[in-house]
């Protein structure tokens, strides 16, 4: 066997540069792989397609050499490798990832989260943090990444620090390159700078292997689509000559059932907002009545999440006045909202919304740290089983440690969490993040359940078709104020694109 080159070398051959057989892979009871082939090729982005829980994180941990398969082999270049692959391994032969959570180190500068992944810098054995700089702005500068390397990450938007995740994975010379839905909670302005990066690495000949829920994705970015269905790989199709419908049918084994149901909206004036400033808004003033769904949109920096976690009481507010039922709501943190019956439900759950060393039916029941040592767990799982089985959450059973759910089960119980019991006003950040297709819509229903049983929502999407399908009114934002207002006669996806970009 040869140990493949190190750079980018495209191999034109039907091989494939990377090629899974037979791969099998089972926790405990379920069995997550059954016997997936796949083959990426250079220069082609392959799209990994499938439902919550159909195994595509688990192949792709398998190729990281996070997991072991039970069965399967590996073909990177001409190197096989039957029993899995190490970390290392995976890194030596060209595979580079870019996971469902980016697995970036928050408090390290750009430049230190690359030199973890690319190897150090040295100068007379020791590190130089000077050298690392520079070759990490060179990185930067060749990918169009324009971004400080000194930058701490966890000071960068959910955008830069997706690429930041890219420029990791190309500083290692990568000739396969992996993405876990890099795209799930970035807004729509900064999907076109991922986007432009995954054009760049196929173009310089890498295998890209994509995994997404959002099919509009597929046909700009992918050449091919795998996918998977319970573990089982359906078939592989060419995007050019297969519909949306056809891959949706693929996706779900059936065809979707048809529209959510229109929320009833316009009941009492719930919650208002007057002349509102503070975290980087000014002179909001809005009023969300009960039944309705009101979506705030912009783009990145335009204010409307800001808004947001005022009305959550995670950012304070500067001036201005915020009424509850008429009576003047000011809270000072999260547990003030929650008291007055407004929750929020973060975009970014592992961060904001969960305990992932917990188990899901503790992640049901927790608000906070401070009550998990009250918490009775007998009482706590009867409770979280329920709910569970009636999201469809998989598996149900409350028991299961909480980083152990795909990626889509773990934001069904958090939003099952906060929308039990009902909320009085529900401010909802992507709350389908990671969502399938099939199961987007039972999303949409149990908002608009929610809104018909008299929540109001304030929706914060940037998925202009989820807001053109759910919303009864949008306030489109932008530079640090609300701009337009649009009505349910004039919600099209394309429309809200349009004046988002304009406001
Ligand atoms: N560490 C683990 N322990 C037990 N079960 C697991 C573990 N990791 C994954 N699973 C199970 O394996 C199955 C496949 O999960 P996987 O994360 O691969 O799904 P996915 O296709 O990535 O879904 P999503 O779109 O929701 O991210 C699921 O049933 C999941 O619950
Ligand atoms: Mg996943």
């Amino acid at each position: 066997m040869t140990s493949a080159a190190p750079g980018i070398t495209a191999r034109t051959s039907d091989e494939g540069v990377l090629a899974v057989k037979g791969l099998e892979c089972r926790f405990g009871a379920t069995h997550a792989l059954r016997g997936v082939d796949v083959t990426a090729h250079a220069g082609e982005v392959l799209a990994l397609l499938g439902e919550n829980g159909a195994g595509k994180s688990t192949l792709i941990k398998i190729l990281a050499g996070v997991l072991k398969p039970s069965a399967g082999t590996i073909r990177l270049g001409d190197d096989v490798f039957p029993r899995g692959l190490t970390p290392e391994q995976a890194r030596a032969h060209g595979l580079a990832f870019v996971h469902q959570d980016l697995a970036l180190l928050e408090s390290l500068s750009v430049a230190e989260n690359i030199a973890h992944v690319a190897g150090f810098q040295r100068s007379h054995g020791l590190i130089s943090w000077r050298r690392q700089l520079d070759a990490a702005r060179e990185l930067l500068v060749r990918w169009e990444i324009d971004i400080d390397p000194s930058t701490p990450v966890q000071h960068l938007e959910a955008a830069q620090r997706a690429l930041v995740a890219v420029a990791r994975g190309v500083a290692t010379d990568a000739r396969v390159m992996v993405f876990d839905e890099p795209t799930a909670a970035l807004p729509r302005h900064d999907v076109d700078l991922l986007y432009g990066a995954v054009e760049r690495l196929r173009a310089a000949g890498v295998a890209v292997v994509y995994v997404t829920h959002r099919l509009s994705e597929v046909a700009r970015l992918a050449d091919r689509a795998a996918v998977l269905r319970d573990g089982e790989l359906v078939g592989t199709v060419a995007v050019a000559e297969t519909s949306e419908g056809e891959l949706v049918e693929m996706i779900v084994g059936a065809k979707l059932a048809g529209d959510v149901a229109a929320p009833a909206a316009g009941g009492d004036e719930l919650l208002r907002l007057q002349d509102v400033a503070g975290a980087g808004v000014d002179g909001v003033t809005l009023t969300l009545r009960r039944g309705e769904i009101l979506a705030l949109v912009g783009l990145v920096g335009a204010g409307h999440r800001a808004v947001g976690r005022m009305v959550a009481g995670i950012e304070p507010t500067s001036a201005g006045e915020m009424e509850l039922s008429g009576t003047r709501y000011r809270p000072r943190n999260p547990r003030d909202a929650h008291r007055a019956a407004v929750v929020y439900v973060p975009g970014d759950r592992l961060a904001e919304g969960a305990f992932p060393t917990l188990d899901t039916g503790m992640n049901f029941s927790l608000r906070d740290r401070r009550t998990a040592a009250f918490a009775s767990l007998r009482r706590v799982h009867a409770g979280a089983s329920a709910v569970f089985r009636e999201w469809n959450v998989i598996p149900s059973v409350p028991d299961a440690p909480f980083a152990a759910l795909s990626g889509g089960n773990q934001q069904k119980v958090v939003l099952a969490k906060w929308m039990t019991p009902r909320p009085d006003v529900l401010v909802a950040e992507e709350p389908t993040a990671g969502i399938d297709v099939g199961t987007k819509s039972a999303i949409y229903e149990r908002l608009a359940e929610a809104a018909r049983a008299g929540t109001a929502v304030l929706l914060l999407s940037s998925d202009a078709d989820e807001v053109a399908v759910i919303a009864d009114r949008v306030i489109v934002f932008g530079r640090g104020a609300p701009r337009v207002e649009l009505t349910r006669d004039q919600l099209t996806a394309a429309r809200i694109a349009q004046e988002c970009y304009a406001a």
